[in-house]
């Protein structure tokens, strides 16, 4: 894996979280930035960590054809039933027969973690936290602390999908993530969510939380969202238009390609490179 003037990068070695509503459009975003991260010869590492979705991102990335996921992560530190939630135990994530706690390990992906557990493509690579699969399973809270501790070396951009809503705020999952993106679509839902989520930044001390406002269908549709943010329009970064395509390639199974959006997405990490703080 080549890094070639990574460190030029502004987003290198970042963590990024991307939250919002369900079906607001996280995933996509997800996959059309780690396609203008990879164009901007960055190296993305792509975690799923939306537990519920069996394989929206990795459709988006890849497309239906894949053979086989990769491996959940949650196994190679010893499964559902050894890691614990995050803060029903607060015990720190550790891998199978070792007590060091992984955020001050960082794992060196490739030499130690073997090829079953991501898939790639370019200079992407992806990873998923874990995935229910079993009526009965219980909290899926052990998959979020993957989410939070999982951090790896190298000078890769991070991309996390994270799932639906507001829990992993009540679990501390952005605590050690270096940037936050709330992604609303035009419901009222997702501005409420989008507060919520400024509120626990403010008081987690994330000073890197942006807004992107998708699938937009007008320009009178983006004003009306932006008098509902009020004091919180200076945080977004970018919208995304609503497009068709985006919708066709979805129900299609395939991996998204160029289209309008791709292209409103590279403005948005534009922006990014030149919001997010030096650190
Ligand atoms: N900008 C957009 N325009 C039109 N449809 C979109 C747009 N962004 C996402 N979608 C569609 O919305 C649905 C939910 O998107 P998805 O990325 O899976 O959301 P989430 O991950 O937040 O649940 C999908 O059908 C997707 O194709
Ligand atoms: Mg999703």
């Amino acid at each position: 894996m080549t890094r070639v003037g990574q460190s030029n990068k502004p987003l290198y070695g970042k963590r990024i979280l991307v939250c919002g509503k369900g079906g607001s459009g996280k995933s996509t975003v997800v996959a059309l930035m780690a396609t203008i991260l990879q164009r901007k010869a960055y190296e993305v590492m792509v975690l799923d960590g939306d537990a519920s979705n069996p394989e929206g991102l990795i459709r988006l990335l890849f497309g239906l054809g894949v053979e086989g996921e990769p491996k959940p992560l949650i196994e190679f530190f010893g499964g559902i039933d050894v890691v614990t939630c995050p803060v029903d135990d607060p015990s720190p994530l550790t891998r199978i027969n070792d007590s060091a706690p992984v955020p001050e390990h960082r794992i060196d992906l490739f030499r130690e973690i073997a090829a079953e557990y991501y898939l790639q493509k370019g200079s992407t690579t992806l990873l998923q936290a874990g995935k229910i699969e079993t009526y009965g399973q219980g909290c899926d809270g052990p998959l979020e602390k993957v989410v939070r501790d999982f951090m790896v070396e190298g000078d890769a951009v991070n991309v996390i999908d994270m799932k639906a809503g507001i829990e992993h705020f009540g679990r501390t999952i952005p605590d050690r993530m270096d940037v936050i993106l709330g992604v609303l679509d035009y419901t009222l839902e997702s501005v409420s969510i989008a507060k919520r989520i400024a509120e626990f930044c403010q008081e987690a001390g994330i000073q890197d939380f942006w807004l992107i406002l998708n699938k937009i269908g007008s320009e009178e549709v983006e004003s009306l969202l932006m008098d509902k943010l009020g004091n919180l329009q200076g945080k977004v970064i970018g919208s995304i238009s609503y497009d068709q395509e985006l919708i066709k390639v979805g129900l299609s199974g395939n991996a998204l390609g160029g289209c309008k959006a791709l292209e409103e997405v590279a403005h948005i990490v534009e922006r990014l490179e030149q919001v997010v703080s030096f650190q």
